[in-house]
């Protein structure tokens, strides 16, 4: 065998590594950055320390992709330069040429936080930058009028999202200051003139906002009714558990103002599990396709710099599209796994109209830790079912529905490596209401991640776990009575990197 053959065989098998997840080949990684598609490519830049497995002086990493799948790794985007190390921030197809980077023809603009601190000070100082490329992103020049937007006065001051306003004909940034959502417009991308501020007294203020998203959606797939969604994501607080996580609010924007339209108190939260964060969508999907999609940082800054992995540290979510749709409790996010994730499947194994009862594994033959499963249950008897997996005789991870509270739930307290930080074990749960007395459950398992999606995308769970390798038992459990599977499909998934 030469040595190529040899590499490719070993590439990205070390413990722990994910299979179908983005991760770069090497060293730290945090939140998704520039997500952008132009001519046949989806481009994700992330955060990225290139000497080190913990968070250190940020570059933009860089692979792109050409169905949200297969990834092919880059080399750095952005690297730090004079006016600082580079923070989180999106990247636009400048279809017109208002920045005037591009002779008149399209080209990509990044819009990214510098960070350094202030002349002869301590204190941190963040500033929008731009930079752009004329080859689908392969090369980027940094803006020689850097940085383009400041505020003195406040510290916290980064990630701006930036996207084209075809009603008002401007570009909108939004941007997440301290506890707050400020945003500004520009004709050129170039000069950018402050027009509002949100959130005050709304949602969650549980930590700084960071990496805020704002788009439309139609609502029930139906273009004649559309909301606005914001996301902000909100940083680790020691003294409140969950770490760092992702709220939205729903609601209007005029082109100026985002106005909320539920009770400024209420907190809606993107996912109930503890590793997604700081997710954003891609900008320019091109209208036929019409999806909002969404990938996030599958982490926690509680303990992202300590998890037991070695050469690299940290992956993506895998992407997902949301939707809004009405429920029982009013227009809810939904997110679901995008399609191309379906080429991935290989074997494949069917279980149809069986009562599951206490003792008797439906699964007992099934063997993986990296695979999907979709199943829908009836509610019988019993008081919890679901499925333990990455099961060996000392650890599982249960993935479970209690049906007296109705909530649908991950417990990683006995999933495997735990002791690197005293917040990582635990079970994380939402509520997951019944419909027509059945509940669906979609699950992907990939070696150190579980994502679950409860009822087509209303309740989602993504935790991290880190389980023996050779831990792959699969279990279909039943706790006091029976329940009955109306259906199940598991489909064990292919390696994208090998
Ligand atoms: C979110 C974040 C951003 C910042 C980046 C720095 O995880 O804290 O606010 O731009 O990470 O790496």
């Amino acid at each position: 065998m030469n040595n190529n053959v040899l590499e490719k065989k070993q590439y990205y098998t070390e413990k722990y590594r994910p299979q179908y997840h983005f991760s770069p080949e090497r060293q730290w990684m945090n939140d998704p950055n520039g997500m952008v598609y132009y001519n046949g490519e989806y481009h994700l830049f992330y955060q990225y320390h290139p000497n080190g497995t913990t968070w250190g002086p940020m570059h933009w990493g860089h692979a792109v992709t050409k169905d949200l799948v297969h990834w092919e790794h880059l080399p750095i985007g952005l690297a730090p330069d004079e006016h600082g190390t580079i923070f989180s921030g999106s990247a636009v197809v400048d279809w017109n040429d208002t920045s005037g980077f591009f002779e008149g023809k399209s080209g990509l603009v990044a819009i990214f936080t510098h960070a350094d601190t202030y002349p002869d000070s301590d204190r941190p100082r963040q500033r929008q930058s731009l930079a752009f490329s004329k080859d689908n992103g392969r090369t980027w020049v940094k803006y020689e009028g850097n940085p383009v937007l400041q505020e003195e006065g406040i510290t916290d001051f980064r990630d701006p999202k930036v996207f084209w306003h075809r009603e008002t004909n401007q570009w909108i940034m939004v941007l997440a200051a301290g506890q707050t959502v400020r945003i500004y417009t520009s004709k050129n991308l170039l000069s950018w003139e402050f027009t509002s501020e949100f959130g005050e007294e709304h949602g969650s203020h549980q930590g700084v906002w960071e990496c805020p998203d704002l788009f439309e959606l139609p609502i029930d797939s139906n273009s004649n009714q559309k909301k606005w969604v914001l996301l902000v994501s909100i940083g680790n607080d020691p003294i409140y558990e969950e770490g760092s996580r992702t709220q939205y609010f729903i609601g209007d924007f005029d082109g100026k103002t985002f106005f909320n339209h539920h009770d400024p108190e209420k907190t809606l939260w993107i996912d109930h599990g503890r590793d997604n964060y700081a997710g954003v969508s891609w900008s320019d999907v091109p209208s036929e396709d019409g999806r909002r999609i969404y990938i996030g940082w599958m982490s926690n800054w509680r303990y992202a710099n300590v998890t037991p992995t070695k050469e690299w540290r940290s992956a993506m979510t895998i992407p997902r599209v949301l939707e809004l749709k009405t429920t029982e409790e009013g227009i809810r996010l939904v997110q679901n796994p995008v399609c191309e994730l379906q080429g991935l499947r290989d074997e494949k194994i069917v279980i149809e109209n069986e009562v599951v009862v206490p003792g008797k594994n439906l699964l007992a033959n099934v063997k993986g830790n990296t695979f999907e499963i979709i199943a829908q249950f009836e509610i019988g008897t019993a008081t919890e079912f679901g499925f333990k997996v990455c099961k060996g005789a000392n650890e599982e991870t249960i993935i479970g529905f209690n049906v007296e509270n109705q909530t649908f739930f991950v417990d990683r307290t006995n999933s495997g490596e735990a002791d690197f930080h005293e917040d990582f074990a635990g079970k994380h749960e939402c509520e997951l209401i019944p419909e027509n007395n059945k509940i669906t459950v979609h699950v992907f398992v990939d070696q150190s991640s579980i994502e679950l999606f409860g009822n087509d995308g209303k309740s989602v769970i993504t935790d991290l776990i880190f389980p023996n390798q050779e831990n792959k038992q699969i279990e279909l459990y039943v706790k006091n009575g029976e329940v009955k599977l109306n259906s199940l499909e598991l489909f064990t998934l292919k390696s994208v990197w090998r």
